[in-house]
């Protein structure tokens, strides 16, 4: 793919302090077009990060054509920038654009593409414990029209932003509500993909939650309210012992990047993963009665987040005694390790930009 390059006039300051999440740009931003007209995707650039230009009738406007990815860049001790598994948003970018019927990103195309911007913002990578760059690729409906079809022409953009922990609770416990009302996915619908429906109809239950002084909804089934499914931001996994329970991946959880890793490390320590649908009742029961020794979130934003508190239908259940647990600690510190390369990477998942 041959990706054209026009300078900034000026470059922004880099921020000193804490970052947070996902409130600085850096300079640039990739985009390319697709049109059906035209054969596809063509003008691949890397340009200032500014304004787009948009038709009111786009029809990302009008019947939400959008879908997107995450993943981050690291620093190494020498220097040296890597992503972890980008291949695996590649295949699941393209399995969201399916299902929404939207022309795919070829995998080729979209690792290219980070590592072209990541090379141009290398300087923006921290170089601070826990910090390091989110890529943020997504993709739109660009066509004019608001008859109700598949659009066809696109934009596929790729954003960057310096980061350090997605919650403000950094690394420490969250509190979690879990969502008796609303629904996030049913069979048969988007749940599996991400696209940005999937997180609108999610916030009135977020509101909701943090109204309550909660950081995150914890997602029942769509159909009997009743099994376990996964939190807005991030997979949950529920520690009974050497028994790892967490919701299977058939068409309404999100295939996290992370959950995968940790799903491999967890067996490589030998540790029993069951991918089931469970009860809410089950966990509330072993979150009391102590069979419920860890609970954890694992996402690309949230990296590895302890959860500390359950709160369901009004009854409340502490983790752990809200303290961070031994094995997602280790987790923690071995995926982490990979990620920043101080830790031996066995399966190959890290990838120098
Ligand atoms: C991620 O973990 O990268 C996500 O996309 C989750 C959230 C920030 C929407």
């Amino acid at each position: 793919m041959d990706i054209k390059f026009e300078e900034a006039k000026t470059l922004k300051e880099k921020p000193t302090g804490a970052l947070g999440f996902g409130k600085i740009y850096t300079d640039y931003m990739f985009i390319a077009d697709y049109d059906a007209d035209q054969g596809g995707w063509h003008d691949a650039r890397i340009v200032p990060f500014g304004p787009i230009e948009l038709s009111p009738a786009s029809m990302v406007l009008h019947y939400a054509q959008e879908t997107f990815e995450g993943l981050k860049a690291y620093r190494t001790k020498d220097g040296v920038i890597q992503l972890f598994r980008p291949e695996m948003n590649a295949r699941r970018f393209m399995n969201s654009n399916e299902r929404l019927s939207m022309p795919k990103v070829p995998e080729d195309m979209f690792i290219d593409a980070i590592k072209a911007l990541v090379e141009v913002e290398k300087d923006w990578v921290p170089n601070e414990e826990g910090e390091s760059l989110y890529i943020r690729p997504y993709m739109f409906a660009t066509e004019a029209s608001v008859g109700v079809h598949p659009a066809t022409s696109y934009k596929f953009v790729i954003i960057c932003s310096p980061v350090g922990a997605y919650y403000p609770e950094g690394v420490n416990p969250v509190k979690i509500w879990v969502e008796d009302e609303y629904v996030r996915a049913t069979p048969g619908g988007t749940g599996f993909t991400k696209c940005g429906g999937n997180y609108a109809g999610s916030l009135k239950a977020q509101e909701k939650a943090e109204e309550q002084g909660y950081t995150q909804v914890l997602w029942l089934d769509g159909v009997h309210k009743k099994y376990v499914e996964e939190v807005g931001s991030m997979n949950a996994m529920f520690v009974f012992g050497n028994t790892i329970v967490t919701a299977p991946i058939d068409g309404t959880v999100l295939p996290g990047v992370t959950r995968d890793s940790i799903i491999h490390l967890l067996k490589d320590w030998g540790y029993t993963v069951e991918e089931r649908h469970m009860p809410i009742d089950e966990l509330m029961e072993g979150a009391k009665n102590g069979k419920l020794t860890e609970a954890f979130g694992t996402g690309t934003a949230a990296v590895i987040s302890p959860i500390g508190e359950l709160c369901f239908k009004g009854e409340k259940a502490v983790i752990n005694d809200f303290k961070t647990g031994d094995l997602t600690q280790k987790l923690y510190d071995t995926l982490t390790g990979i990620q920043w390369g101080n830790v031996e990477d066995p399966f190959g998942w890290t990838q120098e930009v």
